[in-house]
């Protein structure tokens, strides 16, 4: 073969070569791209695909035969059709879109999270004639994404909560903390264990007194739990947003948020109970020391009072006997008469302590209420007029009686309104009022006077305790009218604001019908 040809030969057999080196790696290629489990799709200017491969079969669900010469917008969900022109825009000036996560449609109508990569294909010439797009289903990522993000959400809300039940733990721990100081604390406590602290606002009320953040009012997003403290209906735990936020299970609120306020307001009732078992107890001891005080001044009293009648009677006799001396000077006669006048006094102070002390026994009688007051009253009444004091009575008609002493009753009776009285030196109103439940008859004796201090109503039933200048008062008349109740079996309360006046209320045990005393 002359050396030309063999040359040429050679030449032909290397383009032959070539081409098939070619043909092989676009036929590699075209595998690699046809079975890939990325969507792989081709696709003209105006959005017609033009290639389809196995990928996309598999995550549309359409085969390329039912596919290939349709437009991309088969494969988009009415909510993402505005994507499409603005791709096509981006692919026209030569750009590049990179893990663009989007929503696509599938064959049976179901949605499917993507990512899509889109670049634009060129011909020899470099222009540009279409778009492949490789989508990749995201969906189970997606799922699996929102899942952690759920849970780590859950955990979050749930050391929110525990942060609270903790600090109220340690809250009601400190010692001498007060009830108010308490449920102010929780208060403050409940808006960072909810979903948006930065909008949320608490208040617990209790028993007409309520405890918030500074920010609450109330609000129609609002969660609340009522506190029953005992199978009584005493208050509730409220927590609201300042700001409308998206329904979730409870209207703006989380299910746990529910366990969270419920659980917070039988915590309140717990506390409730505990504190008020502890003012009980506090008030029967501080009961038991008032009667055992009383206890022993009255054993006092008697002892003194006995000692004290006989020299008192010793001097007022005396004292009558020397009157009757002739030619006594003027200034003699008066001053047996403060002797006189002060001994009465005395002797007046020790029937006082003698009734305090119980020396002398009562004589209990089926007695109405209504006849002691009107009796009493007859007494009083003059004195009122003088003092510009205005009497109401309203008795109860039909009053049931009760079993008691009818004296002590009137001792009772006028004590209080004395000290009403005494209380009004610049006239005023006094109102006398019985009635009954089924258990009590009640006597209730208001006055508009001066009255009382706190710290006074405190003292009212100690012996000797009182306010009035000496001569004016020893302080036994109320320790008397104590005494006197309690021996009846009754109890007897005050009321008073200083500058408007007291009202002291008596409750004394109905008797029994007499009938069935009888036949019992
Ligand atoms: N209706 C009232 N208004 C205002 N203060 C009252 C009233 N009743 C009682 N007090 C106060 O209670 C105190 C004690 O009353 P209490 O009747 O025991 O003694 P007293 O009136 O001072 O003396 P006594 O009754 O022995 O003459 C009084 O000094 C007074 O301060
Ligand atoms: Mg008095």
């Amino acid at each position: 073969m002359p050396k030309k040809q063999r040359k040429k030969t050679s030449r032909r057999s290397r383009l032959s070569q070539n081409s098939r080196t070619l043909e092989e790696t676009r036929s590699q290629l075209a595998a690699i791209v046809e079975f890939s489990d990325d969507a792989i799709i081709g696709k003209t200017l105006d959005g017609i695909i033009t290639s389809w491969n196995f990928g996309a079969e598999k995550i549309y669900g359409y085969t390329s035969k039912e596919i290939l010469g349709r437009s991309v917008s088969t494969l988009i969900p009415p909510e993402c059709t505005d994507e499409v022109p603005q791709i096509l825009k981006k692919i026209k000036r030569g750009e590049h879109i990179d893990n663009y996560e989007t929503v696509r449609k599938r064959k049976d109508g179901k949605q499917i999270d993507v990512s899509l990569t889109i670049s634009p294909i060129k011909d020899a010439a470099g222009n540009i004639t279409g778009a492949s797009t490789i989508a990749r289903n995201i969906t189970e990522q997606k799922k699996a994404d929102k899942t952690l993000r759920e849970n780590e959400h859950a955990l979050q809300e749930r050391v929110k909560e525990l942060t609270c039940l903790y600090s109220l733990a340690k809250l009601i721990e400190r010692p001498e903390i007060s009830l108010e100081e308490i449920l102010e604390g929780i208060a403050k406590l409940l808006p960072p264990a909810w979903l948006y602290p930065e909008i949320a606002a608490a208040r617990i009320t209790l028993d007409e007194h309520s405890y918030s953040t500074p920010n609450f009012r109330d609000e129609e997003q609002k969660q609340s739990a009522d506190i029953v403290v005992a199978g009584e209906l005493r208050g509730s735990v409220e927590v609201v947003y300042l700001k409308k936020t998206l329904e979730l299970d409870e209207g703006p609120f989380l299910r746990e948020e529910r366990s969270l306020i419920d659980a917070i307001a039988r915590e309140v009732a717990l506390i409730v109970e505990r504190k008020q078992t502890e003012e009980d107890k506090e008030r029967l001891q501080e009961q038991l020391r008032h009667a055992d005080r009383l206890a022993t001044i009255g054993q006092l009293s008697a002892g003194i009072a006995h000692e004290l009648n006989e020299p008192i009677g010793s001097i007022l006799g005396f004292a009558q006997l020397v009157k009757k001396y002739p030619e006594l000077s003027e200034q003699t006669i008066q001053d047996i008469e403060k002797i006189t006048k002060a001994s009465l006094h005395a002797r007046e102070i020790v029937k006082k302590l003698m009734l305090f002390a119980r020396q002398m026994p009562p004589q209990k009688i089926r007695v109405n209420l209504n006849h002691v007051i009107e009796e009493g009253l007859y007494f009083l009444e003059s004195r009122c007029v003088k003092e510009g004091i205005k009497v109401a009575r309203s008795l109860s008609p039909n009053l049931p009686e009760i079993i008691a002493d009818s004296a002590q009753m009137t001792q009772v009776l006028v004590n209080i309104a004395v000290n009403a009285i005494q209380a009004m030196p610049g006239g005023g109103k006094l109102t006398i009022r019985t009635n009954a439940s089924d258990r009590f008859v009640s006597l209730i004796v208001e006055d508009t006077g001066v009255g009382m201090s706190k710290k006074v109503v405190k003292q009212v039933f100690l012996p000797f305790f009182t306010t009035k200048d000496v001569g004016q008062g020893t302080g036994l008349g109320l320790p008397v009218v104590h005494g006197i109740v309690t021996s009846h079996g009754g109890s007897i309360n005050v009321d008073s604001k200083v500058g408007q006046g007291t009202k002291f209320e008596i409750q004394f045990p109905i008797a029994e019908p007499q009938g069935k005393k009888e036949r019992g």
